[in-house]
């Protein structure tokens, strides 16, 4: 049941009344960081291009209108989104648009590709830890780049190798745009594999760009591109935030549009924790098996656990028999615990590592600290008893689609306050 209350200029928060089990059915929208991705690489197209399933999320809304400020005309009809950027032209990104979303970023690939330059820009994104981009600089030089005062620039990017010492999906992203235009073959070894890296090849394939993937490496050979068609594969993050949702609350879920074959290590960890699954090829149903055990996960790059859902599995392995969790992704991505332990949520941190213990998780209140860790506030709520207020709402809104409405469906008791009209 879902309460629209006076909307105004308060800032959007849901109250929520917990302890309730969800059973039901839920749809995962498009991937919020596959979709992100191929919106910028349209700007390296000219023509029209087809995008299914794109999720209308924030973090999509600001990029659709960072790619308008740019002469891009975006329209919408039964549920698709076209893109036509044959009248694209270059001009000073807005930073209002830019300093929001960290995707902004692939405006140095996109932009240099296109247009020969691309400032170096106050890029947003979740604030949970040090953000740097050398790593895209660095991809941008290999190809002939060249990098001043005001920002990267070239000639006319020239194919060569890049190698990466470390995985990073945003470099990856950026050095696939730079390349996929570039005079003559690129190599790129050692770029992240996610699924959503693979979403952009697809898709930049449909375009007529020449991309093969053989294990970590991309060969690449530069090529004219038109508008392409796509369609935006299932969000995992968002699928196990919703599989979260209902072992938490002892309910019985069944996810649809479920990306399962990418995600064999999240299974494996809700099976650690002692859930059942019952898998297809694009859903999932999730309950509680036995007593939940002490479990560790370990974020890595893909294929690894992801290090998006970490944030999520905290207040599942506080209401079960705690656990332990490292992130080598983001060695300080654990700002949201402050948060969770208004919901009584107990923790010990130490660099890379939280130790989460048994809880009685109950209702309180608090602030999204940032995309992942909103949500797993709003999950540590759903299981405890009471009301609960969960603000600054929209920063979770940036990434799960239709939010409330999907809890609601499940069975949550949530009145909703949304900022402005
Ligand atoms: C993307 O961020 C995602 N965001 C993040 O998801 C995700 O956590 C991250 O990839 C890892 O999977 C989008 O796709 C919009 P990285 P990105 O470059 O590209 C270091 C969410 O919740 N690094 O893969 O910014 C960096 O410090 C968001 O949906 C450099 O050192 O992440 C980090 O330790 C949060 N230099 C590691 O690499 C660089 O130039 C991975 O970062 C770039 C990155």
């Amino acid at each position: 049941m879902v309460t629209l209350l006076f909307s105004g200029d308060i800032m959007n928060k849901i109250i929520l009344r917990g302890g309730r089990s969800l059973v039901g059915e839920v749809s995962v929208s498009g991937s919020k960081n596959a979709a992100l991705p191929i919106i910028f690489a349209c700007i390296l197209t000219k023509g029209v291009s087809e995008i299914r399933n794109l999720p209308l999320i924030g973090d999509v809304k600001i990029a659709l209108e960072i790619l308008s400020s740019f002469g891009a005309s975006v329209y919408f009809s039964q549920g698709v989104a076209y893109i036509d950027t044959s009248r694209l032209y270059y001009t000073e990104p807005r930073i209002d648009l830019v300093s929001k979303i960290r995707a902004s970023t692939y405006l140095m690939g996109a932009l240099v590709s296109r247009f020969g330059r691309c400032p170096i820009l106050p890029f947003g994104g979740c604030n949970f830890s040090k953000r740097p981009i050398d790593m895209h600089v660095d991809a941008c030089l290999a190809l002939g780049g060249r990098l001043t005062d005001s920002g990267l620039s070239s000639d006319g990017l020239i194919g060569g190798e890049i190698r990466f010492n470390k995985k990073s999906v945003g470099a990856t992203v950026n050095a696939i745009l730079m390349a996929v235009c570039a005079r003559g073959d690129s190599l790129i070894c050692g770029g992240a594999c996610e699924p959503h890296i693979d979403a952009l090849i697809d898709f930049l394939i449909s375009c007529g760009a020449d991309i093969r993937r053989s294990g970590e490496d991309l060969y690449i050979r530069g090529a004219e591109l038109h508008g392409g068609s796509i369609t935006v594969i299932g969000d995992m993050i968002e699928a196990g935030s919703y599989i979260t949702a209902g072992l938490i609350t002892d309910g019985d879920v069944l996810v649809r549009n479920c990306p399962t074959a990418d995600m064999g290590a999240i299974f494996d960890a809700f099976s650690d924790l002692g859930a059942t699954l019952q898998i297809t090829d694009d859903t999932v149903r999730a309950r509680m098996g036995e007593k939940g055990r002490c479990a560790s996960i370990i974020a890595t790059p893909y294929p690894g656990f992801p290090t998006d859902l970490q944030p999520i599995f905290a207040p599942l392995m506080a209401a079960l028999s705690g656990g332990k969790i490292i992130d080598t992704v983001w060695p300080s991505r654990f700002g949201y615990l402050e948060a969770l332990s208004n919901f009584g949520i107990k923790y010990s941190l130490n660099e890379n590592t939280a130790v989460i213990y048994p809880s009685e998780i109950k209702n309180g209140s608090a602030i999204s600290p940032d995309l992942r860790g909103g949500m797993a506030c709003i999950i540590a709520a759903l299981r405890s008893y009471g009301e609960s207020e969960i603000s600054s709402l929209e920063i979770v809104q940036r990434g799960y689609e239709n939010l409330v409405e999907k809890l609601c469906a499940l069975g949550a008791d949530i009145d909703y306050q949304s900022k402005g009209i």
